[in-house]
């Protein structure tokens, strides 16, 4: 493997804005490592989307990533991740990780009364992909899950505070309350960025898990085994290395962006996402 290849960038793409708390950890866990994103934001919620649409959109982003020059992909989408991984993996043709079994893991180490919440798009949840890989690594567990998908347009158009916000999720989290879980994971990328409010509701006692943070040290643990890994410094001359491309709306991207990553996103480009 030549050095030119372990410091080609990591292809990263959600359906939107939700991926960004993926790319976040990369960034804060793997600083030598490039990163080109992809948020679906014309054709965001892909949650309430059917199987055979959510992996046509991951196929064409998979083959527009591949423009790139990437060396590894990392689906930043639990809903992409439970419908189309194996579609994903031979489409890309390189190593390719989701988060829903890095998310599945730190659960099953956090949960002590063994009651675990998963909260995620319809489709998540009706894929049982959660479910299954948890069962696979405890069959004791019981697994509450919930369906919200009301979070993620509220996500993607900013109201993490607020009063709205917090009354819908009172509402969704109910059930996952009376089944006292002592575990919660935040089972699709944009809920991490409510997670101040989640807490607020269910209060110390209940462990959110936000796969993002084990995706990325799975990500690490992939790179090193597959030599893949860069391990040169950044450059300090070299001002971006990271990309950012979008299917509509630059600008609301780029603020978003901004107001969640420890960098300055300036370069967020549309990409006619369709033709690929
Ligand atoms: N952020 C995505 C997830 O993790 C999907 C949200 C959506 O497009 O519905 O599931």
């Amino acid at each position: 493997m030549t050095e030119k290849i372990n410091e080609a960038p990591i292809g990263v793409f959600d359906s939107g804005l939700g991926g960004l708390t993926v790319a976040r950890e990369i960034m804060r866990n793997l600083p030598t490592e490039r990163i080109v994103y992809f948020g679906d934001t014309a054709r965001v919620p892909y949650g309430s989307k059917s199987k055979d649409t959510i992996v046509r959109y991951s196929r064409q982003i998979v083959r527009f990533l591949k423009t790139q020059d990437i060396k590894a992909i990392v689906i930043a989408c639990n809903t992409a991740t439970a419908l189309a991984i194996d579609e994903v993996k031979e489409e890309a043709g390189m190593p390719v990780i989701g988060v829903i079994d890095p998310g599945a893991h730190m659960a099953v180490r956090a949960t002590r009364n063994k009651n675990v919440g998963v909260i995620a798009t319809r489709a998540t949840i009706q894929a049982r992909t959660y479910t299954t890989f948890i069962n696979n690594l405890d069959p004791e567990i019981n697994v509450i899950s919930q369906a919200c998908p009301l979070l993620v347009p509220l996500v993607e158009e900013g109201w993490l505070h607020d009063r709205i916000t917090d009354e819908i999720l009172m509402r969704y989290l109910d059930d996952v309350l009376e089944h006292d879980v002592d575990t919660l994971i935040l089972g699709c990328t944009h809920y991490p960025l409510l997670r101040s409010a989640i807490k607020k509701l269910l209060g110390e006692q209940v462990t959110l898990i936000n796969p993002a943070y084990e995706t990325a040290k799975e990500l690490e643990k992939m790179l090193a085994a597959s030599g893949l890994a860069n391990v040169r410094p950044m450059d300090k001359n070299e001002p971006y290395p990271y990309k950012f491309f979008v299917s509509d709306d630059a600008k609301k991207f780029k603020d978003f962006a901004n107001s969640i990553l420890p960098i300055d996103v300036t370069n967020a480009r549309v990409v006619p996402i369709e033709e690929y």
